[in-house]
């Protein structure tokens, strides 16, 4: 990619990865067709297919035609799955391995079948990732889990309801706990539970098939056990961390982009931030308007639970304070080993100092390119938006990690004025 270049027109975010993921495992608990729209089209999500596939369903992606009138694609498509009466209990290690999310049919398949057998996951290298709460979780709701040759075994001939506090307000534990507890019997409190968009998403999911919740966007859920749910048609809430990524890479660059799909509410915060660094936001009825004239002012960013600053963003924010005048203070709370990916980005010139939890940035004009390789998703987005101020041409390697979190991301960086190619493809 070269660098110079500001990000300008419009640019549209399709769902979530993080909750078209679990829309999909949530699909397990009904019988019949589930029609998910507007789900990224990532290996991630072909990932999860293949997952559901090896239960038993029959599942197909259709990706949406470009409308008229766009330049790119929003990289969204339509899931078909199809769940049998019967689905199988075991998800395979080959694919687990590569995707930690699958850990979500945990929930589902326990509150289905009684049984499940999911191998323990891998996914991104950013911490160690415990999932002690789900495990807790489940067996508060009177499932017994072992962990036996990497996989986790849950059986619960039956799931009672009772009450659940959470030492952390974890997404996916809070997510397999909800999605266990709709059918178990009586009621489920979730307490400390995540308030993620996500979380709200599937919650709207599960209750549109049925199932009684109340609280979801709040720090208590309450399930309600029912007997049986019905498949839906549901669509995944527009991606905020890609929306975030946009509107990032428009300030960084000076440029004007209209974030179509970009709810504002969901990034309160990082917009909060970027108006504080001098750019002006305009939240409109089809996203939000991100634009910038001057440079960047530096501003602190610390990293929390939602409605916190999202740790998904923050190699973002590493990247905007990289190019902003001043010094900036980023810190991170979720998870440990995320500034890993900092020595890249010091390969491109940044002035990066790192201590415990806490990276020190010092903003330079411009930045220097140079080889550099993501180590991750949203590293790699971060090491990206860093190319776009560089004096020549960046090459990012490992750029798979990108594809795994943005849906025709080459074709929509060049729809906004990005020169960029793909010299290798990705596996
Ligand atoms: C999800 C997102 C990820 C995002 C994260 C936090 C998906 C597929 N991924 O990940 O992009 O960065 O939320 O917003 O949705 N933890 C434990 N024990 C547990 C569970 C979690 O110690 O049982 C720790 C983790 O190690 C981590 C922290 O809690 O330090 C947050 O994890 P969690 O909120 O569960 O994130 P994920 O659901 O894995």
């Amino acid at each position: 990619m070269t660098g110079g270049s500001a990000l300008r027109g419009r640019v549209r975010v399709t769902g979530a990865k993080n909750s078209a993921l679990k829309l999909m495992a949530a699909a397990l608990l009904a019988t019949g067709r589930t029609t998910l729209e507007e789900v990224p089209d990532i290996l991630d999500v072909h990932i999860m297919s293949e997952v559901l596939r090896r239960l038993g369903c029959g599942v197909t992606f259709e990706r949406y035609p470009l409308e008229p009138g766009d330049s790119s694609p929003s990289g969204g498509g339509r899931v078909l799955i199809d769940v049998p009466e019967e689905p199988s209990s075991e998800t395979d290690y080959d694919l687990v391995r590569r995707m930690r999310a699958s850990i979500s049919v945990l929930g589902p398949l326990v509150a289905r079948l009684g049984t499940a057998k999911v191998a323990l996951p891998g996914g991104d290298a950013i911490g160690s990732r415990g999932l002690d709460m789900h495990v807790a979780g489940l067996e508060r709701l009177g499932a017994t889990v072992v962990n036996e040759h990497g996989f986790l075994i849950a059986t619960a001939p039956k799931l009672v309801g009772t009450s659940i506090w959470l030492d952390f307000p974890s997404v996916g534990a809070t997510e397999n706990l909800v999605m266990a507890a709709v059918l178990a019997e009586g009621t489920t409190i979730v307490d400390n539970a995540a308030r993620e968009p996500e979380i709200v998403d599937l919650c709207r999911m599960l209750t549109a098939m049925g199932a009684r919740i109340q609280g979801a966007g709040t720090s208590t859920i309450t399930v309600e056990g029912v007997d049986g749910l019905e498949p839906v048609a549901y669509t995944t809430v527009p991606d905020r961390i890609v929306a975030g990524t946009w509107a990032i890479g428009a300030v960084m660059t000076r440029g004007d982009l209209v974030v179509e799909g970009a709810v504002a509410e969901h990034l309160t915060v990082p917009l909060e931030k970027l108006v504080n660094a001098g750019a002006t936001v305009e939240p409109r009825a089809d996203g939000v308007r991100v634009a910038m004239e001057d440079r960047p002012r530096a501003v602190d960013v610390v990293t929390l639970p939602f409605p916190g600053f999202p740790t998904d963003l923050q190699p973002m924010a590493v990247a905007l304070a990289a190019v902003s005048s001043g010094t900036a203070l980023i810190t991170e709370n979720v998870f440990e080993g995320r500034f890993m990916f900092v020595n890249e980005l010091v390969r491109l010139g940044a002035d990066v100092r790192i201590d415990g939890h806490h990276a020190v940035v010092r903003g330079r004009e411009r930045l220097s390119s140079a080889p550099v390789l993501a180590t991750d998703i949203r590293a790699g987005a971060g090491l990206v938006l860093a190319g776009l101020l560089t004096d020549g041409v960046t090459e990012v390697q490992d750029v798979r990690h990108v594809d795994r979190g943005y849906p025709a991301f080459l074709e929509q960086l060049r729809g906004v004025g990005v020169q960029i190619t793909r010299t290798q493809l990705a596996d």
